[in-house]
C-alpha cells in the first residue's frame, strides 16, 4: 500500500505519526512510504533519515495526498489540509469528531474512510500517560505566585503544608498526572466514579499520603485545592457538569483548574479548549488552561510512544485493505468514523444529533 506520512499544521504540534524505524519496517514489508518534507523535525527526525529507512519525500501536502492512499497522522485535520481529501484515501488520525462537525463535514462529503486513532487504543493511548505527566506539571507552575498561583511551595517546609492537588478521573491521563505529583510532595486526593480505578490507585500509592476517594466527595476536597485537574473521560452526550460555573466563586483564590480532558461543556462547565500559543484563559478569578495537544509538547518521547502504538494497525490495514482489516479487528472497528459518505462512530451521531449507522450494523454488511 502506499502509506503517506504528513507533517503536522496544528501550532505548537511537534509530533509525527511514525519515526524513521516506524517506517522501515514498513517499507521492509514492501509498502512505499512517501514523508511529508520536515514531517519529524521536530521529534528529532530529519528527512534524511527517512529517506535512508526507505522512504520518499513529498515536497508538499498536496503531493503527499496525492501520492499516497493510506494517510496517517497525529492530529485533526485541519481546514488547510480539506481540499486533499478524496475518496481513495483512508485517514488515521486522531479525529475527535463529534467536537468537530465541520471536519466531519469535510470527511463525508470527500467519502474517504476515516478512522479515528483515538478509540482504536485497546490498552490506552501512550500519549494520554504523558498528557497527565506534563499536564500536572503546568498545574504545578500555575500554583507559582508570579504566574497568578496561590504561592504555595510544592513540597512541605518550614511546618507550612505542601500545595493540594485534587485530580478528577484516575484512568491513563489521571494515573500520569499522580506521577509527577505524587513523588514531589503535593497533597493529592484522587477521585474517580470507577471502583476499578480507585482501588488500582490504592495498590500503586500503598503507604503514601494519595487521598483515594469516589467523585461523590469532590465537594468535600476540592474547595481546599490549589490546583484541579480534569482527566474525566466525559460523554460527549452528558449535559451535566462535576465543576459548574456556580462552584468558581468558591474555590480557593487564585487557585487553577487544568482541564486535560478539555472537553467544552463538559465535566468543567467552563472549559473549551485552547491552544500552546494561548494556553490559559480566566473566568471568575479562575484560570483554566485547557491545551489540547498537550503530549506535542514533548514530541521526541511522545512520538516514539504514538508510533509504536499505531504500526501493528497500520500493518494490518496496509496488507488487509481497511474493510478486512477493520472486519478482523474489534479495535479498528471502534475508530471507523465514516466510509463512502456514511457516518458510523455513534457518539458523533448522538452529540451531533445527525444520521449514523450502528457499528455492528455496517459489520454486517460487509
Ligand atoms: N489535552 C490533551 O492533550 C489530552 C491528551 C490525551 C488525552 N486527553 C483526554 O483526557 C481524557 C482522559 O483520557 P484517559 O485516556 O485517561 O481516559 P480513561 O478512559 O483511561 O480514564 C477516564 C477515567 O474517567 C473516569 N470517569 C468517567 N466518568 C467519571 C465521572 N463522572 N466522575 C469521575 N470519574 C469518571 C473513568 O472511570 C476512568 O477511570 C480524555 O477525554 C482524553 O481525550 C487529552
Amino acid at each position: 500500500m502506499k502509506i503517506g506520512i504528513a507533517r503536522e499544521i496544528k501550532p505548537q504540534e511537534g509530533r509525527v505519526a511514525l519515526l524513521p524505524r516506524h517506517v522501515r519496517e514498513l517499507v521492509d514489508r514492501g509498502h512505499q512510504v512517501f514523508v511529508e518534507h520536515n514531517a519529524g523535525t521536530l521529534s528529532l527526525a530529519d528527512d534524511a533519515e527517512y529517506i535512508e529507512a526507505g522512504a520518499t519525500i513529498s515536497d508538499t501536502a498536496e503531493e503527499l495526498y496525492r501520492n499516497a492512499q493510506l494517510i496517517v497522522k497525529v492530529k485533526e485535520i485541519l481546514e488547510p489540509e480539506f481540499v486533499y481529501l478524496r475518496s481513495e484515501h483512508i485517514i488515521f488520525t486522531n479525529i475527535h469528531a463529534a467536537l468537530d462537525k465541520k471536519q466531519l463535514d469535510v470527511l463525508l462529503a470527500s467519502k474517504c474512510l476515516a478512522i479515528s486513532a483515538e478509540n482504536t487504543h485497546q490498552f490506552g493511548s501512550p500519549n494520554c500517560t504523558l498528557a497527565g505527566e506534563v499536564g500536572a506539571l503546568e498545574a504545578i507552575r500555575m500554583t507559582l505566585a508570579q504566574n497568578g498561583g496561590t504561592g504555595r511551595h510544592f513540597m512541605a517546609h518550614f511546618g507550612e503544608a505542601a500545595a493540594k492537588a485534587v485530580v478528577m478521573g484516575l484512568g491513563n491521563v489521571g494515573r500520569g498526572a499522580l506521577r509527577t505529583l505524587v513523588p514531589l510532595g503535593i497533597e493529592v486526593v484522587a477521585l474517580d466514579i470507577w471502583e476499578g480505578a480507585r482501588k488500582s490507585v490504592m495498590m500503586d500509592y500503598h503507604g503514601s499520603k494519595v487521598i483515594v476517594e469516589d467523585i461523590a466527595r469532590l465537594e468535600d476536597y476540592v474547595y481546599d485545592a490549589d490546583m484541579i485537574i480534569n482527566c474525566v473521560l466525559w460523554p460527549k452526550e452528558r449535559e451535566d457538569h462535576l465543576i459548574r460555573r456556580e462552584m468558581l466563586g468558591r474555590l480557593k483564590k487564585n487557585a487553577c483548574i487544568v482541564d486535560i480532558s478539555c472537553d467544552t461543556g463538559g465535566a468543567v462547565e467552563t472549559s473549551r479548549a485552547t491552544s500552546w500559543e494561548d494556553p490559559v484563559y480566566t473566568v471568575d478569578g479562575i484560570r483554566h488552561f485547557c491545551v489540547d495537544n498537550i503530549p506535542g509538547s514533548v514530541p521526541v518521547t511522545a512520538s516514539a510512544g504514538y508510533g509504536e502504538a499505531l504500526l501493528p494497525k497500520i500493518i494490518e490495514i496496509a496488507e488487509k485493505g481497511a474493510v478486512q482489516a477493520i472486519r478482523d479487528n474489534i479495535w479498528l472497528a471502534r475508530g471507523l468514523t465514516c466510509i463512502d459518505g456514511e457516518l458510523i462512530l455513534q457518539e458523533a451521531g448522538i452529540y451531533q444529533k445527525r444520521d449514523y449507522t450502528p457499528l455492528e450494523q455496517w459489520l454486517g454488511r460487509h
